[in-house]
């Protein structure tokens, strides 16, 4: 096991977690909303950026992310930016601006009251 050394770069640059939770129960969740499409689509346009990858942006699933009433939903960590999105669109514009040139897409977060 290596000495943690504080002065290293961060393994990813960036993490872009969506959530795809699907409720059997009925109720709203991302996956009724073309979440699995928004990922798949997300993680496509990040390999052909050119961006993916040790020292660049990792794009992961996750299950429900707690803000389910302001879905779909992604999340941008280090900086803990929420987005709100619609359509592949929207995911081309948090790429483009976000996730390769570090700014954030104001028109897409997501409100801050909204929770589960
Ligand atoms: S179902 Fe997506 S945040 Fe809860």
């Amino acid at each position: 096991m290596s000495e943690t050394n504080p002065t290293a770069r961060p393994y990813f640059e960036r993490h872009i977690f969506f959530c795809l939770n699907q409720r059997k129960n009925g109720e709203a969740c991302c996956a009724n909303f073309h979440a699995q499409e928004a990922f798949d689509h997300c993680k496509a346009q990040v390999k052909q950026a050119g961006i993916s990858g040790p020292c660049q942006v990792r794009v992961n699933k996750a299950g429900c992310l707690d803000r389910c009433a302001a879905g779909p939903v992604a999340v941008v960590y280090p900086e803990g930016v929420w987005y709100s999105y619609l359509d592949n669109a929207d995911i081309d514009e948090i790429v483009e601006s976000h996730l390769k040139n570090g700014q954030v897409v104001e028109r897409l977060l997501t409100p801050a009251h909204l929770g589960r």
